[in-house]
């Protein structure tokens, strides 16, 4: 009797931490399964890059051409001063107009003239944004160049002496503003001879663009027209002085130089 009951003990006892052994199993189980759920709905989707959503730059329709009927149209928009968008108040508006007017009046009116114009290109030059307004530069740089980006029209920029004062410096702001999309703008004129920029310049924001004959015509294949885009820095100190910068003696000899191929190759 002693002998079953002891028996009978052992038994339950190792029923018991059979119990338990199957408790932690199911318990492990549980957590391994709480982790893979997490993992696969919320933290990989976080993780992992969406190939389709990485976006290439957007490429202007080039080259450059006049139109059929002989013309080239160039809208040419300058000091936007472009802040935080609806939060910056314009400047030199009647007071009664002061708490109506932001930046969101430039974007607007700019959007306006382009629908109105169609223009074949269209060139800011400089001051498009306004270092001490904008917080952000790449945001403002964003919303600035908005209307344009819409417009699918190719457009090209330079900077003004305003650009550089917020959260880039004046090469930064040129190379993102060439990435951008539809932009022709460039950081660094190419070398004709070597095909690679000319890093050796003086400024940024020093290219050129050709404007080839209208589609069809005898002069199609030639640049006809050559804009070039020049820095003229933003300010300096001479003698003691406070003054604006100027045009260098190296983006004038890149100009000469360019100018006299494209005179020997007409
Ligand atoms: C700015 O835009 C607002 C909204 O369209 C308009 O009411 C206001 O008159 C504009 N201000 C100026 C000065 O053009
Ligand atoms: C321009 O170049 C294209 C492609 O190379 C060629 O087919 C066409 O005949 C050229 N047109 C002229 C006017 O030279």
């Amino acid at each position: 009797m002693f002998v079953i009951a002891s028996l009978f003990g052992s038994f339950e006892q190792s029923m018991e931490s059979a119990r338990l052994w199957i408790h932690s199993l199911l318990f492990f189980i549980f957590i391994i399964a709480s982790l893979y759920v997490l993992d696969t709905l919320v933290i990989s989707n976080r993780l992992t890059t969406h190939y389709q959503n990485i976006q290439l730059k957007k490429q202007p329709q080039l080259p450059l051409r006049f139109r059929s009927d002989g013309t080239f149209k160039i809208l040419q928009v300058a000091d936007m001063h472009y802040g935080n968008g609806m939060v910056t108040r314009c400047r030199d508006v009647l007071e009664s107009e002061f708490n109506y007017c932001s930046d969101l009046n430039t974007t607007h009116f700019l959007r306006k003239m382009i629908h109105i114009e169609r223009p074949d290109l269209i060139v800011f030059t400089g001051d498009n944004i306004f270092g001490s307004s904008a917080t952000d530069a790449a945001e403002s740089l964003f919303e600035v160049f908005a209307p344009a980006i819409e417009s699918g029209i190719p457009w090209a920029a330079v900077l003004g002496n305003h650009d550089q004062e917020s959260t880039m410096n004046r090469e930064e702001l040129m190379s993102f503003i060439s990435l951008m999309d539809y932009s022709v703008s460039q950081v660094f004129p190419m070398d004709p001879m070597e095909q690679q920029p000319m890093t050796n310049i003086d400024g940024f924001g020093n290219y050129n663009l050709e404007v080839r004959g209208a589609p069809g015509s005898y002069l199609s294949n030639s640049s006809i027209l050559n804009l070039y885009f020049l820095d003229s820095g933003d300010r300096a100190i001479v003698d003691g002085v406070r003054t604006y910068n100027w045009i260098r003696e190296s983006q004038l000899s890149w100009l000469r130089g360019l100018s006299k191929r494209f005179q020997v190759l007409l």
